[in-house]
Formats: C-alpha cells, sequence, structure tokens
C-alpha cells in the first residue's frame, strides 16, 4: 500500500509529490528511466552497504557515495558530488536521486540546486527525521566553518518517496530523534496524532500524518516568515543545548529537552494553562524520550541563544505552545525571565 499528497508551494508556483509506502523505490526508478537520459543516486555508506548494494546493477545507473555524518555538510563533499555529477556526464535532462537521512539531503539537493544552475532531484529520506521534516520544505545546504547550514538554497525536489523499507534497519537512537520531531508536529498541529506514534511510529500513517504537518506549513510559508517558525518550538533551547553539551547531546534528544524547559517557560510566563503543560511533559514521557539534562554553563548557553541565527535582535525568540495542537505563539523572552524560570 502507498499513499501519496499533492505539495503545492505558493512562494514558487510549483508543485511535486509526497508518496509514502514500502517497497516503492525500485518500481519509481523504473519508470524514471523512461523519462531521464541519465540517472545518478547520491547515498552515504551506511545506507548503500545495508540497502542499496544491487542497485547498480539492477537499474544500470551509477552511483555517488559519501561519508556518513555531519562533516559530509562540507564544501569538500560538496565538490566531490559536483565532479562525479560531471564525470558521470549528467546533463539538464538527467535526475539525481538523493538517498538519505538530513545530511545526503542536505548537501546533494544543494549540489543539484547549483550542478548546470539546478538540474531535477528526487529526495528518498531513509531516517524518520529526513521522513517528516528534512526533505520536506526545499531547505538545502551545508554548513562553513563558522556555523551551520551557513551555505545553501530553497530547492524543491520533483518527488520526495519515503520508503518504508528504510526503516528496518534505522538504529533506535534514530529512531528517538525523529520521535521528538513528531512529536513537536503534534503539539504545533494536532493532539490527538500522539495515540497513534506511541502504538506505531515507524508505520506508514505515523509518518504520512507527521509529513503532513509540515508539509501545510511550509505550503503557506516556504521562506519562514511566519507559519514556519512554529516549528522551531523546542528548537531555540534545543540548539543551545547541543552547543552548551559540544555536541554530544544528538539534536532529538536535545529538541526533546528543549520542548519541556521551553514549555516550563510558556508556564512561568502564565501562557499556557498547567493541565496543557502537564500533557506536554507527560508525552515525552510516553514516547520515551529522555529529558534529563544539566546545563553546563549558563552564561555561555544563554548567549547561543541571543546569538542564534533566527533572532533578528540579540534577544531569544521562541515558538511557545500556548494550547497543544491548537495555538503556538512566535514570542521574544527576556534573559531575566528565561534565568528567573529556568533557575527556579
Ligand atoms: N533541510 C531541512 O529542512 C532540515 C531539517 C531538519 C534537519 N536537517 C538536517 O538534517 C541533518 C540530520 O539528519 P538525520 O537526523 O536524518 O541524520 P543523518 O542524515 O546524519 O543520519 C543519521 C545516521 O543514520 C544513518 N542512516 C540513515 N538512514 C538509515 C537507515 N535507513 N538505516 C540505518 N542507518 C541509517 C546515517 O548513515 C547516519 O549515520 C542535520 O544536518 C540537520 O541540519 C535539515
Amino acid at each position: 500500500m502507498k499513499k501519496t499528497i499533492k505539495v503545492r508551494h505558493r512562494n514558487f508556483g510549483s508543485s511535486y509529490k509526497y508518496t509514502v509506502g514500502r517497497d516503492i523505490l525500485r518500481n519509481e526508478i523504473s519508470k524514471a528511466k523512461n523519462k531521464y537520459r541519465k540517472i545518478v543516486i547520491v547515498t552515504d555508506e551506511t545506507i548503500d552497504s545495508l540497502y542499496l548494494n544491487d542497485f547498480e546493477n539492477d537499474f544500470e545507473i551509477a552511483k555517488v557515495v559519501i561519508k556518513p555524518g555531519e562533516q559530509s555538510k562540507s564544501f569538500q563533499t560538496l565538490e566531490y558530488i559536483l565532479n562525479e555529477f560531471s564525470r558521470f556526464g549528467l546533463k539538464r535532462n538527467s535526475l539525481v536521486v538523493v538517498v538519505g537521512g538530513g545530511v545526503v539531503g542536505d548537501v546533494a539537493g544543494f549540489a543539484a540546486s547549483v550542478y548546470m544552475r539546478g538540474i531535477d532531484f528526487w529526495q528518498v529520506p531513509t531516517t524518520l527525521v529526513a521522513m517528516v521534516d528534512s526533505a520536506i520544505g526545499g531547505k538545502t545546504g551545508i554548513n562553513t566553518e563558522y556555523g551551520k547550514n551557513l551555505a545553501g538554497a530553497f530547492y524543491n525536489p520533483k518527488k520526495i518517496i519515503s520508503d518504508l523499507i528504510f526503516l528496518d534497519k534505522l538504529p533506535e537512537k534514530e529512531v528517538k530523534n525523529g520521535l521528538a520531531e513528531m512529536f513537536k508536529h503534534c503539539l504545533i498541529a494536532d493532539k490527538k496524532l500522539l495515540d497513534g506514534l506511541i502504538e506505531n511510529p515507524k508505520s506508514l500513517d505515523s509518518v504520512l500524518n507527521s509529513a503532513k504537518v509540515k508539509i501545510k506549513i511550509v505550503e503557506k510559508d516556504v521562506l519562514e516568515k511566519k507559519e514556519r517558525k512554529y516549528l522551531n518550538v523546542g528548537h531555540t533551547i534545543a540548539h543551545a543545548i547541543e552547543k552548551d553539551s559540544n555536541f554530544e547531546i544528538a539534536h532529538g534528544q536535545a529538541v526533546a529537552i528543549g520542548i519541556m524547559l521551553e514549555a516550563q517557560i510558556s508556564y512561568g510566563l502564565g501562557l499556557v494553562k498547567k493541565s496543557d503543560y502537564e500533557y506536554i511533559l507527560a508525552g515525552l514521557n510516553k514516547l520515551g524520550l529522555e529529558t534529563d539534562y544539566t546545563i553546563r554553563n549558563f552564561e555561555s548557553f544563554i548567549e547561543f541563544m541571543r546569538a542564534d541565527k533566527k533572532n533578528a535582535e540579540a534577544v531569544p525568540t521562541f515558538a511557545l505552545v500556548i494550547v497543544p495542537g491548537k495555538k503556538i505563539a512566535v514570542l521574544e523572552v527576556s534573559i531575566d525571565n528565561i534565568t528567573k524560570i529556568l533557575n527556579a
């Protein structure tokens, strides 16, 4: 079984399809062979060895394989991918199939956006995070020595294909990273999604329901002027925790802690009801997401929040839950208030 929905981008006047199903990639590639002169897969070594060993032979298509991990979101990897595209003779009528988590999606999507000023590409997300979040919305990019995602482009794929087969061997830690983002989607858009998520996070419906939340938001606001900011729930604190922990805390876990601490701020400011605050804490608990964290250096932790590139001024901005599943507010919170509430 598979389900497909259309993603329409008002800002770009374009649309593409998001499909989720089991064992659907092979069939899609077979069909694409009639349309495109050349097809290249870009993936990482882990995904390649687990799932893509026979793709080259079965489909007679080339593969570009990069190292797994955040360090691949670099100028060097981008250059390597672009040179491989040239070596394989990709032209404007070629297709790049990006098979991977957010790292491969970001760097290879960026490569597709600049190669010959942009060629067709598909996102084939292989982590839960990528299926419900990073593959959707057209953000591609790499890190520079000055920070994360500082070079990139908004560039939409021609298709997103979430093939559930890739979740079979996804490590538990990566499942939890995805769960934190999926819970965030429940908090933004629909509390009712939580039960299904707890029961079977890797099911077709859980993935589709969660992806739909992001799709609806980016359809309205791809350039992050308004609604897309709601997706930052938990993230102002999460980014500071990642830095405070010297990146020992994984992004998903930092998001779970961020959701908890930001709910505390919302409650401390009198913006969220006690029962809703408790609902948020219980939800994290039910999903088995750990939220214990002791801030190592409070002063630099605050500085990290002030310096976040998403703040217009040096005052931390939060997407705070006001009513779970119904209302989010994007607000600046003073350093005094943050300090008082988090130290209470
Ligand atoms: N573009 C966006 O809008 C957006 C949004 C959120 C996050 N991101 C980016 O996404 C990146 C994180 O992505 P991620 O969480 O998917 O991590 P990832 O891409 O680093 O993948 C995590 C690990 O899981 C492995 N892996 C991937 N799929 C697998 C599978 N099916 N089975 C077994 N192992 C598998 C990978 O090799 C890697 O080691 C960050 O760089 C972040 O900045 C981008």
